[in-house]
């Protein structure tokens, strides 16, 4: 039996499709999943990654069985009325990936949600930084663009560094004026990359304070992907951070496609 989770971000849409072969939820198993650029329309975004996704794994759409819908265009999409919350998204699917996973870092296009999960996988607290772009993905391609790079080379640039500059602003139009200041006097570009990672995990480890640090802590969102990233926070926080069996990116859209499962089986 085939369901299908959608995660309408800000930034990107992302689709999985799960497969349940039992009653048991370690009977499922991912079969497939997209990413598509989120649009103007969640409705658009969420059919092309869908359809994406079915095709990949040879299905066609009447053949799954729920859908649900989570992220910011989640109430968006009149064709799937189901849908659940990002935190609780998540939380579901990382304690599904990693039942030992206590503490969720989502570095997305535009948010930093932060969760704390209980014994059982329930969240028992969060923190969420939707206010401003510092600390997101945003703020990491605002700072590649005046660097000239791409995100995922500011990442592997920042891992050269050795003495990463200070950039004292968490607003990214200061932080741009201070890496446009360190570019005018002629300072390495590594430590320059290596100083908007430092800050970034300067940042998340205030947030992470909020709801307090418990192992084992698994970075998920579009951002887990820069190496940089966690190698920073790694540094900041003191604490190894532990890898997610998938693609950190589409954590949510996992959740969402538990929920749907949950949902046919009537336990919602
Ligand atoms: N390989 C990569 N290296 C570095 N950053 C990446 C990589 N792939 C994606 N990203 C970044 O991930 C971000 C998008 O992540 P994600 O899909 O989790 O966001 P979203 O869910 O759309 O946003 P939000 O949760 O804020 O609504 C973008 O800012 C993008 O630059
Ligand atoms: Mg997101």
């Amino acid at each position: 039996m085939y369901f299908i989770g959608c995660d309408l971000g800000s930034t990107t849409g992302k689709v999985v499709l799960l497969e349940s072969l039992g009653d048991a939820v370690d009977s499922c198993r991912i079969v497939s999943w997209a990413l598509e650029p989120s649009g103007f329309s969640p409705e658009e975004t969420a059919d092309l990654a869908i359809n994406r996704a079915c095709e990949q794994a040879g299905i066609s759409r009447d053949q799954v069985a729920g859908f649900c819908c989570t992220g910011y265009g989640r109430e968006h999409v009149s064709a799937i009325p189901y849908n659940v919350s990002e935190i609780s998204c998540h939380g579901k699917s990382a304690s599904f990936l990693l039942p030992s996973a206590r503490t969720i870092i989502d570095v997305g296009g535009q948010d930093v949600k932060v969760i704390a999960l209980g014994k059982t996988g329930k969240v028992v607290d969060f923190a969420m930084n939707d206010k401003c772009a510092a600390g997101t993905g945003k703020f990491f391609e605002a700072m590649a663009r005046t660097l000239r790079c791409t995100v995922e080379e500011l990442g592997e640039m920042s891992l050269q560094s050795v003495a990463p500059v200070s950039i004292s602003s968490t607003c990214s139009v200061f932080a741009e004026s201070e890496v446009i200041s360190h570019i005018n006097k002629g300072v390495d570009r590594c430590e320059i990359a290596g100083g908007i990672h430092e800050s970034i995990a300067r940042r998340l480890m205030a947030m992470v304070n909020r709801v307090g640090l418990t192992e084992d802590v698994v970075l998920t969102g579009g951002c887990a992907k820069n190496k940089g990233l966690r190698v920073a926070l790694e540094k900041m926080i003191k604490v190894e951070l532990t890898e997610i069996p998938c693609d950190p990116q589409i954590n949510g859209a996992l959740g969402a496609a538990l929920y749907a499962r949950d949902a046919y089986d009537g336990e919602k």
